[in-house]
């Protein structure tokens, strides 16, 4: 377990307030828990903008109906495969079926990937969640 420190800072009163209010509202047991949750979450968003090593899921939602879909999403999961850790796929009604794909790897291959689904017609929801791996998780 990392080591901890003890730090302090100062900001304006009314910033705290509005910071307490939020502590609260999200659920946090303590500041410290919300600031450390948000650092990891910037640090994730830098990783995931400076190409560093990712992890995360792509979750889909689309009509399988439509024509072609099926097999375009195969061929763009076998492309990528080198980041495509596994894929869960479930029957949401008739027509729609919901996919979460497990990625890990280079932030730009993953990215790329992402906008594959995106130019994809039929795909009716596209939502990455990325984590930084490695040290930022701390
Ligand atoms: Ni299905």
């Amino acid at each position: 377990m990392s080591d901890l420190v003890r730090i302090s800072m100062s900001l304006e009163n009314s910033l705290l307030e509005n910071f307490d209010e939020y502590v609260e509202n999200q659920g946090y047991p303590t500041r410290s828990e919300a600031i450390k949750a948000l650092m990891r979450q910037s640090l994730s968003e830098q990783a995931w903008t400076q190409n560093q090593l990712v992890a995360g899921s792509v979750t889909l939602v689309y009509d399988h109906h439509r024509q072609g879909i099926v097999k375009r999403l195969m061929d763009v999961q076998h492309d990528f495969g080198a980041v495509i850790v596994s894929t869960q796929h479930v029957h949401l009604d008739h027509h729609h079926c919901l996919e979460i794909i497990v990625v890990k790897g280079k932030a730009s291959l993953i990215r790329e990937l992402v906008g594959v689904f995106k130019s994809m017609k039929g795909v009716k929801h596209n939502s990455p969640v990325m984590v930084s791996v490695g040290k930022s998780l701390a």
